[in-house]
């Protein structure tokens, strides 16, 4: 075993985070070492916005479009790295980008430029990177944290963890920074997955043989409210609104699914029953949703024979079930399928300037495996970039 105390910070995780909590810490003249225990850097970068990489939102400094035990933690590190900076180095980087829609910025190319960027600044302010790094076991015996790994003892007097989270095994997340946490004293707020598709139970099996079929909506539950896409699977809903939703829903919640956001759908039904008293309802709702919906909603409402046949009163209840369907979702499709883990290491432990550990002096928890979640649309890249920053300028 040798031991080597030739760095002064110490990053494990070379993901986003990790990246640019490196090149920060090596422009400051700091001696870097960056490991990871996957053979490259930037793997999910790599997969992330179908390839090409939404790697910000233009309301990506909103604190509100967060979710942490401690809403206010992100605030500071949010503040002071903000999407505009990050657009400022894909600019200097000459990767030409595209707003796509609400606020969300993706590369116009392919999602390696984010990474080939980000190694660039890497290597130019002078961090060493070590990948297929297996860690064994992390200690602080004196002034300095030592890392063991294969190949040797590594010693440095600041630890910076930036493993992410469990979300996607398959491709090396781990859990490793809540055991960290915990070795250190730090709290760990429940982890689950989120950003994820939601599963549907008996109940709502009839909804099975819409998979394919998408619609705009509006999502709710409780306060929290997305209008975006909604997308039937086999399994249960899917879609941006939904990926959304899931971030906000615990087991035992119901969410509801307004199908014609903007339209009182009981007065249209009225309406509709005066104007074409001999019309089918599906022959109505056709006009409104995919005719395989309509089909669905329409036996689901009980609504079949002409308009006219079915009371006003009637027409009202299957009017405002259609904006406010209530789905109770009988879990989700796991960590396996989940953008984002939400929860993490607890907040109330961290420094929110510096997310340095108050119990642990030199020890920095960042990006994913910090209790700090975004909302779907490049919010978590823009938590990593600034969360990687306000470390890299402590450490
Ligand atoms: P990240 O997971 O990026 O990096 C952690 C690093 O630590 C990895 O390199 C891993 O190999 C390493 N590691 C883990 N355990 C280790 C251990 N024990 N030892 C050594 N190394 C270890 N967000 C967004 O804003 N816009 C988007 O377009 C997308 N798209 C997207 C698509 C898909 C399919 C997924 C799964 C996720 C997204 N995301 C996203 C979310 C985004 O990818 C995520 O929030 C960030 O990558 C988090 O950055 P971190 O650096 O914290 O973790």
């Amino acid at each position: 075993m040798t031991n080597s105390f030739t760095h002064d910070v110490i990053i494990i995780g070379a993901g986003a985070a990790g990246m640019m909590c490196a090149l920060t810490a090596g422009q400051r003249g700091r001696r870097v070492l960056l490991l990871d225990h996957l053979d490259r850097a930037g793997a999910k970068i790599l997969i992330s916005g179908g390839g090409r990489c939404n790697f910000t939102n233009v309301d990506g400094g909103l604190a509100e479009r967060y979710l942490s035990a401690n809403p206010h933690f992100a605030r500071s590190a949010l503040g002071r790295y903000r999407p505009a900076d990050f657009i400022d180095l894909v600019d200097r980087h000459g990767i030409a980008w595209h707003e796509k829609t609400l606020g969300q910025l993706f590369c116009d190319g392919s999602a390696r430029q984010i990474v080939a960027m980000l190694e660039e600044e890497c290597a130019a302010s002078g961090v060493e990177t070590k990948l297929l790094t297996r860690i064994s076991a992390i200690s602080k015996p004196d002034e300095r944290f030592r890392v063991e790994t294969p190949g040797g003892s590594l010693a440095a007097p600041s630890l910076v963890i930036a493993t992410g989270g469990p979300s996607i095994p398959k491709m090396g997340a781990t859990g490793f920074a809540y055991d960290v946490a915990r070795q250190f004293g730090l709290k760990v707020v429940e982890p689950r997955p989120a950003l994820v598709p939601l599963t549907l139970g008996q109940d709502d099996r009839l909804f099975e043989t819409l998979s394919g079929v998408s619609l705009d909506v509006v999502a709710s539950l409780g306060k929290a409210r997305f209008r975006e896409a909604a997308l039937f699977t086999h399994r249960g809903l899917s879609g941006p609104a939904i990926l959304q939703i899931s971030s906000y829903w615990r087991h035992g919640d119901t969410l509801s699914l307004d199908l014609l956001p903007g339209t009182d759908a009981a007065a249209l039904l009225v309406a509709a029953k005066q104007a074409r008293p001999r019309a089918e309802p599906r022959t109505i709702l056709r006009e409104h949703f995919p005719d395989r919906l309509a089909d669905v909603l329409a036996d689901r409402l009980g609504l079949s024979g002409p308009m006219l046949g079915h009371k006003d009163q009637a027409l009202v209840a299957a009017g405002r079930r259609l904006n406010a369907w209530p789905f109770m979702p009988n879990g989700s499709e796991g960590f396996a399928k989940a953008e984002v883990t939400i929860g993490g290491v607890s907040t109330d432990g961290l420094d929110q300037r510096t997310l340095m550990a108050k119990k642990a002096p030199g020890l920095h928890f960042i990006g994913e495996a910090v209790d700090v979640t975004g909302w779907l649309g490049g919010y978590n890249f823009q938590w990593a970039w600034a969360s990687g920053r306000a470390a890299g300028e402590a450490a």
